[in-house]
């Protein structure tokens, strides 16, 4: 039998098929305009991408509260909200056959202060320093609230799906409100949300369920999920196992894997050792923990950068999809060329302002690449000779220099 590489369609548990392996981690595109609805530039975005050759599209995290953001310009999908903008950008995006599946989130207590005097939480335990200067101890959920919250994500799939987009996924990695119920160390609640691993899982697998309820059986739905996020006490290999194991019996129908929080921003490869760089997927040696507990697909997410890379995880059969995020803003043809079956390397490469105290203290990967993003929405090309200096400025004239502190991904 022939090996699986990127060309090989993809059909998942619902039914669906995903014409190719390579699929688009969610980028938060930061663009939403007032009112916390999208615009025509998230349509001049996905349109891009989708003609870029990309098997799935997943986009940056939408919010399911708009009291509760992660970033200035969140989009947030929930009742009273009429935003006409979405069904042009699913349709964008689902062009040439193309998958687009919205990311949603709740950012729990990673909402920074400029957004959030008190933000919400499994438990009123703040963010380690030096993040508690940019982040509001929260306020413990009560649990009528935690139920509402399971309600919008299901509301927001609802609206997904009626505006054309062809899937969801749910953020459960990177530290925000799923992850922080999923880890002990924020999680110390007493009822049947926190405790055992079987409890602080239930508000995900709550989440699943009452999206399926909406959504019905031939709609995909995903999650993003962290391997062990690199913290004593934190979201451990064995309950990551755990949960991993039962989204999947669940029905899960793509498990992408990342890791890290705020707190350990490993997702973008910062304090990722050499040698796990040089094999390319940062949490390869999770997944291949993962995939021999569970069936259902596995997309890798985080450093992968060239053809012969994604096809060898994908010939091993660690992973079924891999996911790329970086190499795509400022190359949204990468998928195309990585298709051509040449030999193809990403030209991502390490970003500097050439003052160490600026690259120590802004999110220096994030503030570029949305960047380009920015200028794929504006219909322009990327432009990887911009200067990270000059993002760093744009993103202090734009937001105050309250709002720059932030590490995120
Ligand atoms: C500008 C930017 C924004 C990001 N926003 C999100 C997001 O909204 N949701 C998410 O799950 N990950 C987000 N990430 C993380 C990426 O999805 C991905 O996990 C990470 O960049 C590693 O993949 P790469 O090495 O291919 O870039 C973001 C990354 C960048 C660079």
């Amino acid at each position: 039998m022939s090996k699986t590489n990127i060309s090989d369609s993809l059909m998942l548990p619902c039914g669906a098929t995903i014409k190719n392996r390579i699929g688009k981690s969610a980028m938060s595109e930061n663009m939403g305009s007032k009112g916390f609805v999208s615009n025509r530039s998230f349509e001049t975005l996905y349109g891009r991408w989708a003609d870029g050759g990309t098997g799935l599209l997943i986009t940056g995290n939408v919010m399911v509260d708009q009291r509760a953001l992660g970033e200035a310009h969140n989009v947030v999908i929930e009742k009273g909200i009429n935003d006409p903008c979405l069904k042009l950008w699913a349709n964008a995006g689902r062009k040439n056959d193309t998958h687009i599946w919205v990311q949603l989130n709740h950012p729990g207590k990673q909402s920074p202060k400029f957004l959030s005097k008190l933000p919400v939480a499994p438990s009123a335990i703040p963010l380690k320093k030096p993040l508690s200067r940019v982040f509001n101890t929260p306020r413990e959920l009560s649990e009528s609230e935690i139920l509402e919250i399971i309600e919008r994500f299901a509301f927001a799939a609802k609206v997904c799906k009626e505006s054309g987009f062809t899937g969801v996924q749910i953020h459960g990695a990177h530290g925000y409100l799923v992850s922080q119920f999923l880890s002990p160390t924020h999680n110390q609640r007493t009822d049947k949300w926190g405790g055992t691993i079987e409890n602080r899982m239930r508000f995900v697998s709550e989440i699943y369920t009452a999206i399926r309820v909406e959504v019905g059986p031939d709609f995909p739905i995903s999650i993003k999920l962290n391997s062990a996020d690199f913290q004593k006490g934190g979201f451990t290999m064995e309950d990551s196992m755990k949960v991993v194991k039962h989204l999947s019996e669940l029905g899960m129908d793509l498990i992408e894997i990342s890791g890290g929080t705020y707190e350990t921003p490993v997702m973008t490869g910062t304090n990722v050792k050499e040698s796990t760089k040089a094999r390319e997927a940062y949490f390869l040696d999770y997944c291949e923990e993962v995939r021999k507990i569970v069936k259902s697909p596995l997309m890798l997410t985080g450093g992968f950068r060239t053809s012969h890379g994604m096809n060898e995880a994908l010939a091993s059969g660690v992973c079924d999809m891999v996911g790329i995020a970086r190499s795509l803003a400022i190359n949204p043809d990468f998928s195309n060329e990585l298709l051509s079956g040449k030999d193809v390397a990403s030209l991502v490469k390490p970003l500097t302002t050439g003052f160490p105290f600026l690259d120590r203290t802004f999110p220096l990967e994030i503030v570029w690449y949305t960047d380009q993003i920015h200028l794929l929405g504006k219909g322009q090309d990327p432009n990887s000779k911009r200067s990270p200096l000059r993002s760093v400025f744009s993103m202090i004239l734009e937001l105050g220099m309250s709002a720059v502190k932030k590490v995120r991904g």
